[in-house]
């Protein structure tokens, strides 16, 4: 993998003159609402969003409905996820028809796709901006143009994109970030559509990444997520990943995990790491997409399912404790039932923690989406029920077995679930309920698992003496 030049000091400048200039426009947005959609990426990408509409001036507002812009930050990853997003402009039109002054930009992966952004400007002329995935960092440019008299900007580039440094940001959370390390797919998974709409592997630079996380160590996070579409292949300044978890975890940052791994990348020296790194934390999000060898083959995932389970074995037997994760598609072009009972077969082997289920949505411009697909959609539709149940036997039984044990937790807040308790993470990653007052969020504490439920713990806080 190359490393790709960075965007310029002089055009970051240029884009926070802008930032500068709309600030001073009268008229322009007071508030912003983003509705980030699909996965961790976009969920950072927002996030940096956030700081440069702060920059220009405007506060976050939580009812959609009242901010003066509204961003949707999309995903195309499956077409629900598209859908989702289209349904939603749609729904702005009637909006924007009571308050003509709201400002609505759509950006992210779904607009990157081929084509799409010239179809949203003719069926949608509503939307203010449209920009892809490589452009973001001229959101300033786009909104200023626009604000200032500007016809409604529709910005895609067509290229692989580069590397992104010095945008403005605003943490979602305080004791817990995201770090990027890595964007882009190189892989052509046969069903996938992100090399396409992401672009090329790019690294960070590791000095670059090693400053953001002091500066998020010195601002109090507790927990840092390395973000990469395959961060089993960075490759930034000429070190491997391994290598990178290693400079990290001598800085002190109390925990770190990481998303998400191509099994085939996954290194002897990554595996290593697991057995000797104290930081790292002992769970894994490694997507095993199907169990059955011709299906692997076909989906281009270039690793057998016995070489999968090979990394499975060696991964507990240097972290008894970690943790497995897995992305697993059901009735991918041709799959038969056998093939299908390979994957059941191999979530009963591995037992995941908890797997993320997905029947195969045809993506257009991907090479599966070409070939033959004979199995009904009833079918598949009861194949990942057959599949769900069976996994979610299998994580109760995970969850049931870590009841009575003591548990270090970093307290994420409030939890969604019942009033009057926090919720907060496990080093392998097991959400905990448990009764206590919000003053401890961001705080580690010490905790007796007493139940287990379907997808969570319950506990109760031991005190210290
Ligand atoms: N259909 C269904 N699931 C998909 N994924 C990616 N592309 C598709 C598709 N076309 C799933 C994979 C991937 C996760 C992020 O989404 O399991 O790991
Ligand atoms: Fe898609 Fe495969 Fe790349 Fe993951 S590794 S983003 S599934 S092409």
């Amino acid at each position: 993998m190359s490393e790709r030049p960075i965007v310029s000091q002089e055009e970051m400048q240029r884009q926070r003159e802008y930032m500068r200039q709309v600030r001073g426009l009268s008229g322009r947005p007071g508030s912003y609402h983003i509705v980030s959609m699909g996965c961790q990426m976009n969920a950072r990408d927002s996030e940096s969003i956030a700081g440069m509409l702060e920059e220009m001036g405007m506060v976050r507002e939580e009812v959609r409905e009242r901010a003066d812009l509204i961003l949707y930050n999309t995903c195309c990853v499956r077409e629900n996820a598209e859908n989702k997003a289209l349904g939603n402009v749609i729904w702005l039109k009637e909006l924007k028809r009571d308050k003509p002054d709201l400002m609505i930009c759509v950006g992210g992966c779904m607009t990157q796709e081929k084509g799409m952004a010239a179809t949203m400007k003719a069926r949608y002329p509503f939307i203010d901006v449209i920009y892809g995935t490589h452009n973001l960092y001229r959101l300033p440019e786009y909104i200023y143009r626009r604000l200032s008299g500007g016809e409604p900007v529709v910005e895609v580039f067509d290229m692989d994109g580069e590397v992104v440094e010095g945008l403005p940001e605003r943490r979602a959370s305080r004791h817990s970030a995201f770090v990027n390390i890595m964007y882009g797919c190189n892989n052509f998974c046969s069903y996938c559509i992100v090399p396409y709409v992401r672009g090329r592997e790019r690294s960070r630079d590791p000095e670059e990444i090693l400053a953001e996380a002091a500066r998020l160590l010195d601002g109090g996070v507790q927990e840092i997520t390395l973000l990469g579409q395959n961060v089993n292949s960075y490759r930034g300044g000429g070190a491997e990943f391994a290598n990178l978890l290693r400079r990290l975890d001598a800085m002190g940052v109390p925990r770190i995990r990481f998303m998400t791994s191509h099994p085939k990348d996954l290194s002897d020296e990554l595996i290593a790491a697991y057995g000797d790194l104290e930081h790292l934390m002992p769970a894994l999000h490694l997507p095993v997409q199907a169990g059955n060898d011709e299906i692997l083959q076909r989906m281009n995932r270039r690793y057998t399912r016995e070489r999968y389970l090979d990394l499975v074995r060696r991964l507990r037997a240097v972290r008894p404790d970690i943790g497995l994760t897995s992305d697993i598609i059901v009735g991918f072009p041709g799959e038969t039932r056998n093939q299908f009972e390979d994957t059941l077969s191999l979530v009963r082997e591995v037992r995941f923690d908890a797997a993320y289920t997905f029947v195969y949505s045809p993506r257009k411009g991907t090479r599966a989406a070409e070939l033959p697909d004979p199995v009904s959609a009833q079918e598949k539709s009861a194949w990942i029920q057959e599949l769900i149940a069976l996994q979610q036997s299998i994580s109760l039984e995970a969850l049931s077995a870590q009841v009575g044990r003591r548990e270090t937790v970093l307290v994420e807040g409030a939890s969604t679930r019942d009033s009057g308790s926090l919720g907060g993470r496990t080093p392998r990653g097991h959400m905990v309920n448990f009764p206590g007052g919000a003053e401890l969020t961001g705080r580690f504490v010490e905790v007796e698992i007493t139940s287990a439920g379907k997808n969570t713990l319950r506990g109760r806080r031991i005190e210290e003496e």
